[in-house]
């Protein structure tokens, strides 16, 4: 059997907030991410979707190590890369890359975009003429005229830049490509460009995508897979288009059903903010983290965290609906609401 390109597991990371210049007093914590686990597959795309705040970006960030987390493994290729020297961390830097949500800021305003493209093959030694020629090339893979190599980020526009700073992640020939919301700043036109041009690079190297964002429907376009995370934890995970149109979770549920109340033009992220703004002011500490909102609560809800189970073929589900005992399936979850 395959083994996984990348290994998440029971990932924590808790924030605290501090005040005080001298004497720093801690006054909030967040649990951004509490005990994720998941896998991704060598090519494979998988996305990893949620409301605001939903601690996306964060394990995004954990992955690559940009930030510690509090405990935890993340296994990459085989090896553990939580435990490593920041030396053997530096060759796994080429195989894991980012591509960020605000195209503009992710470049440097002082360099060319030849510079830009060309920066992470001159930080692992390539001679500077061979970089050069190199990033020529890139641009053409995304859709970019090379012979604007000499010109600056500002001088184009936002679906540009972003097709510049996903040349600057493909010029390591990365095996994981994270993209962290890479069409949220973008117009609609070229949001399907920018996702057009991933499908296709997707494709034709092979790599495996982590794709984040608010928006369930452009995730199953672009995903195989789909992680539904919400308060620091994964509510659902399985088949992009399953989650979609049979939702398992009630927290999926509830999403998918609001967007459909909504106008036309209502996305995932105001629903999302929606749901965050009801539900600020009652954050639970123990059971289940979406019980404040969730129509099936049960007693067993406010006492005890549910585990993610798998509750058939390809789907794993965390809520108590689902047990041996009751037979429980999405089926039944999503025949309920069509009843009502
Ligand atoms: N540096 C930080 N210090 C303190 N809290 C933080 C920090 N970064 C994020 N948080 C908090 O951690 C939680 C998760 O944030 P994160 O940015 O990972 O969410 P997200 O799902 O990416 O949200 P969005 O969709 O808005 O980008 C949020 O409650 C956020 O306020
Ligand atoms: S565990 Fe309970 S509260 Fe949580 S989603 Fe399932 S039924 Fe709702
Ligand atoms: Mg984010």
């Amino acid at each position: 059997m395959t083994q996984p390109l990348l290994s998440a597991r029971n990932i924590h990371l808790t924030y605290s907030t501090t005040t005080g210049l001298i004497r720093k007093k801690n006054v909030a914590t967040t649990k951004a991410v509490d005990g994720v686990s998941f896998d991704i597959y060598p090519g494979e795309t998988v996305g990893l979707v949620g409301g605001s705040g939903s601690g996306k970006s964060t394990l995004a960030r954990i992955i690559t190590r940009l930030i510690e987390p509090d405990s935890g493994e993340v296994w990459f290729d085989g090896e553990l890369i939580t435990e490593i020297s920041p030396d053997r961390m530096r060759l796994y830097r080429r195989d894991i890359q980012v591509v960020f949500q605000d195209p503009l800021h992710s470049l440097n305003p002082r360099r060319t975009i030849g510079e830009s493209i060309a920066r992470p093959l001159l930080n692992f030694s390539t001679p500077k003429k061979v970089a050069l020629a190199k990033a020529r090339e890139l641009m053409e893979v995304v859709g970019l005229n090379p012979d604007s190599v000499s010109r600056y980020p500002h001088e184009f526009s936002g679906g540009q830049c972003q097709r510049i700073a996903i040349a600057r992640a493909l010029a390591l020939e990365p095996r994981l490509l994270i993209l962290d919301e890479p069409v949220s700043a973008l117009d609609v036109s070229v949001q399907a460009q920018i996702l057009n041009l991933l499908k296709e690079l997707q494709k034709r190297f092979g790599i495996a995508f982590l794709f984040v964002s608010h928006d369930l429907g452009i995730v199953r376009y672009m995903c195989d897979r789909t992680l539904v995370m919400y308060r620091g934890q994964i509510m659902e995970s399985g088949m992009s288009d399953d989650i979609h149109d049979l939702p398992g979770h009630p927290f999926t549920r509830n999403f998918i059903d609001t967007i459909l109340t909504m106008d036309g033009g209502a996305r995932w992220l105001e629903v999302a903010s929606r749901i965050e703004d009801v539900e600020g002011t009652q954050m639970t500490t123990e059971g289940c983290v979406f019980q404040a909102a969730c129509t099936h609560a049960m007693p067993q809800c406010r006492v005890t965290t549910p585990e993610l189970r798998s509750v058939d073929d390809s789907r794993s589900v965390a809520c108590h609906l689902y047990n041996e005992e009751t037979g429980f399936s999405p089926s039944d979850l999503n025949s309920k609401y069509q009843g009502e």
